[in-house]
């Protein structure tokens, strides 16, 4: 599939998406959004993709935002709009049923951010810098800065991100846990990668459960989640892949998953 500022690329399984508009640091205009939407409706459907990684092209930036040139003619409908279309397209890919490892190369800001924390993984190179900057331009975060930042990393550090604008770097991102791991720049999409593939070797139907039962039951309480989790993990019992994975183990050879 073509586009014009995302480059799609798929082998061995992985589905690596960079976004492409390095002159912009790869800020996210409308039109880059839009390409996110359809790139992701085509993987969901690409069943050569097991998994994505997502990252930015260049040496600087993973993306830098959301483009401030269109945010400026935001006014109060159209900046709902924005952010209702906005928390949509990373909605989708939260809750994408293939894993999505963003490989952070650079600045995440603003949305660039939120686009990371959308993510199922983040792997982080050491000159990433992290960011909600947007009370600078006297606005709020508006991709879910302010609802999935306090979810990964505390309310304490989430309010001194976006209420002072100011980034921090990898490794702190990394205590903070808004990172998962840290790799020098050029080790970065190679760690992606080896992780992809140990992702890729396990039961699918199981992945995708997995996602769904940590993303539903982080909506729910304590004991409902906990429902949830046996209901999901007897439908996977019920599975060809629980057969061949245990079996497997017990017969001390690779197993060959389906899926199912
Ligand atoms: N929206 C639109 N354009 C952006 C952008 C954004 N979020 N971030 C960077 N750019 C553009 C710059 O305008 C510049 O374009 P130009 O060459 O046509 O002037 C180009 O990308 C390079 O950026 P520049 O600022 O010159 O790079 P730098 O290395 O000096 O600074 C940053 C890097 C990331 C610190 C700086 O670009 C920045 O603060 N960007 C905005 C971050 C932000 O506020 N994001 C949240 C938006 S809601």
């Amino acid at each position: 599939m073509e586009f014009k500022n995302l480059l799609l690329e798929v082998s061995e399984g992985i589905a690596l998406l960079t976004i492409n508009r390095p002159d912009k640091l790869n800020a996210l205009n409308n039109e880059t959004m839009e390409e996110l939407r359809q790139a992701f409706e085509h993987l969901r459907e690409n069943d050569e993709a097991k998994v994505v990684i997502l990252t930015g092209a260049g040496e600087k930036a993973f993306v830098a935002g959301a483009d401030i040139s269109e945010i400026r003619e935001l006014d109060e409908a159209t900046g709902k709009e924005f952010s209702l279309r906005g928390h949509k397209i990373l909605t989708l890919i939260e809750t994408f049923e293939k894993p999505v490892i963003a490989a952070v190369n650079g600045f995440a800001l603003g949305g660039g951010c939120e686009l990371a924390m959308a993510c199922h993984i983040r792997l982080a190179s050491e000159n990433a810098k992290l960011g909600q900057p947007e009370v600078k331009l006297g606005i709020i975060p508006g991709y879910g800065g302010t609802v999935r930042l306090p979810r990964l990393v505390g309310k304490g550090k989430a309010l001194q991100m976006t209420l002072t604008g100011l980034p921090i770097s990898a490794k702190d991102a990394k205590c903070a846990g808004l990172v998962e791991e840290v790799y020098p720049p050029e080790e970065l999409l190679p760690k992606a990668r080896e992780m992809a593939k140990a992702i890729i070797a396990n039961g699918p139907y199981a992945v995708k459960t997995v996602i769904r039962a940590v993303n539903e039951g982080l909506e729910m309480d304590l004991e409902q989640a906990k429902e949830n989790e046996a209901t999901l993990f007897a439908k996977t019992c019920a599975t060809y892949d629980m057969k061949e994975g245990t079996s497997a183990f017990l017969e001390k050879r690779t197993p060959s998953f389906k899926g199912e």
